[in-house]
């Protein structure tokens, strides 16, 4: 089966909302590409300025996190209907850099994910080892994890529309990228442990996309591969070299 290639820049915490709107304006003309899914996630305060400007192009956008609650007492956080009432279309979860520093576990990642889905929103949900696991030779062991826990109560149907985003920690704004054949290893038995979990059709549908140091010389490497259907990529995305790296082929 084909899938449709999806390419997300994650923007972290960059671009005040006049700044995004500029680097929307500047990124537009360079990332436009009909045969492929193009997100831009961008934080919480510029996602309405950042739809007006995307109106009319390929972009969609997504948020970088969202909380599992409707609305209610929760000081600071977004609510999946507010993403939803503002335009975006996809919400990443679980990314390492939240997890690391904002203490998120794959329990909260879980019940973002289901919450994502309810209101139709698409997660990129993120998954990686660190450099230590991968020496210790736990890399599978611990991105199954993640995945399964994440996934768990989701229905197969719900599954097909998730993506998934791996990104090796150690491979996270260093410029060291995984190599294509460690990429494709990993997106591979994320793809197994979907079938495992589900049943071939999910496994076939499901995105799984690669993330780290995903930069214009080697995304088209990486794209190719038969698990890898797409990136997620940080830095990159705030230059025009995006544009190369959504018009990779
Ligand atoms: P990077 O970030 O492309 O700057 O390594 C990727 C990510 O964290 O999503």
């Amino acid at each position: 089966m084909s899938r449709r290639k999806i390419i997300a820049g994650n923007w972290k915490m960059n671009k005040t909302p006049s700044e995004a709107v500029a680097l929307v304006n500047e990124l537009k003309p360079l990332v436009a590409n009909d045969d492929v899914d193009v997100v831009f996630c961008v934080p919480a305060i510029d996602i309405v300025p950042v739809v007006a400007a995307v109106k009319g192009s390929n972009i969609q956008v997504g948020a970088e996190n969202m909380y599992f609650e409707e609305s209610g007492a929760y000081t600071g956080e977004i609510a999946p209907a507010m993403l939803v009432d503002a335009g975006v279309k996809y919400v990443v979860l679980g990314h390492s850099e939240r997890r690391e520093y904002f203490g998120e576990t794959n329990d909260d990642v879980n019940k973002k994910v289901r919450k994502a889905l309810e209101h139709d929103l698409v997660p990129i949900m993120c998954c990686g080892e660190s450099l230590k696991q991968r020496e210790q030779g736990v890399t599978m062991d611990f991105v199954r994890q993640q995945v399964k826990v994440g996934l768990q109560g989701v229905t197969a149907e719900e599954a097909k529309k998730v993506v998934i985003a791996y990104e090796p920690i150690w491979a996270i704004g260093t410029g060291v990228t995984a190599t294509t054949e460690q990429a494709q290893e990993v997106c591979a038995a994320i793809r197994v442990c979907i079938k495992e979990v589900y049943d071939g059709a999910t496994a076939d549908a499901i995105r799984i996309q690669y993330g780290g140091s995903v930069n214009a010389a080697t995304a088209g490497e990486l794209f190719a591969q038969v698990d890898i259907d797409g990136g997620l990529v940080g830095g990159a995305s705030l230059k025009p070299e995006f544009g190369d790296i959504v018009n990779y082929k």
